[in-house]
């Protein structure tokens, strides 16, 4: 009698277990599959390791941006999308000099040395993008919520970037129209969380040591403009 009345109880317990631990595992499984797919397929070209590179020769060398503190900079959502259907974020990729080249009017892109990016599945994007958000060095640089959300007219949020920062020298804010030299910027607040472009901006060098971005030593309220016009950006079809 005893037995039974015990197996009954045990029976429910267990299954109960099991289901509350079924999807803590997955998504462990998922990362482990994800880790796998970077290893082999990523790392040849994205360091998942750090630290960033602390010469130029490193920096110039960079085949790739660098992937190991993925988790705070990423969306999610975004990942798993791009990694699907990869399209350009550096007009002229990762080191524009090698390419460019002389045009009539000044330096154009030599589309014939830029890459298509490697595509992944839908299961293995998913995967992936686990994986990487559990890859968060230099979490240190961020500060949870420092972003406030707000606005800033569109015209406003241009004189800053344009005029008086001089940002548009070396970044797109529409498809053609800016730098060359790094990302664009219309898709930035669909890529990366606020929190980090705010900190990425306050010392591009405390991320990445060598990177040439200026520190123009913004102040607190200039920063969160800053996101607020990329996430007006973000909004527009272009
Ligand atoms: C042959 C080199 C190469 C390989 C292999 C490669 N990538 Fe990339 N990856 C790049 C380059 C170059 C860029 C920059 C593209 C751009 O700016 O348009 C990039 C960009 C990215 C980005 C966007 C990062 C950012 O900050 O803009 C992600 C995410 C990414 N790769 C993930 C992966 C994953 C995951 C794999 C493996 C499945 C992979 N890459 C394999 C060269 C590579
Ligand atoms: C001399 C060229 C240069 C200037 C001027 C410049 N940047 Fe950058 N910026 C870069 C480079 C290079 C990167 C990093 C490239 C990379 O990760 O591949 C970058 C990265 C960024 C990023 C992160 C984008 C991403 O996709 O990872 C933001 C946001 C940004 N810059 C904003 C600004 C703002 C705001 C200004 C003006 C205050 C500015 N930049 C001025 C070259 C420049």
């Amino acid at each position: 009698m005893k037995m039974a009345t015990k197996r009954r109880l045990h029976g429910p317990a267990i299954w109960l277990c099991l289901l509350l631990a079924l999807p803590v595992s997955v998504s462990v499984w998922a990362q482990d599959e994800g880790m796998a797919i970077l290893k082999s397929e990523c790392s040849s070209c994205h360091d998942l390791s750090g630290p960033a590179p602390t010469t130029l020769k490193g920096l110039w060398a960079r085949e790739a941006p660098d992937l190991f503190y993925a988790g705070i900079k990423y969306k999610q959502n975004w990942l798993e999308a791009w990694l699907q259907k990869p399209q350009r974020i550096r007009p002229a990729g990762m080191f524009y000099a090698n390419h460019i080249k002389a045009g009539e009017d000044g330096d154009v892109i030599d589309e014939s040395t830029l890459k298509p990016h490697i595509a992944l599945s839908a299961d293995q994007a998913h995967e992936v993008s686990e994986a990487l958000m559990t890859l968060k060095s230099n979490s240190d640089l961020i500060v949870k919520g420092e972003y406030k959300p707000g606005k800033i007219s569109p015209t406003m949020g241009e004189l800053m970037f344009d005029k008086f920062r001089g940002c548009l020298a070396c970044h797109e804010i529409e498809p053609g129209y800016g730098g060359l030299a790094g990302p664009e910027v219309f898709t930035v607040a669909k890529r990366l969380q606020e929190d980090y472009l705010i900190s990425y901006m306050r010392n591009p060098q405390a991320w990445d040591p060598k990177i040439f971005m200026p520190n123009k030593h913004l102040k607190a309220r200039d920063l969160q403009k800053f996101v607020h016009y990329f996430r007006g950006l973000s909004e527009e079809k272009f």
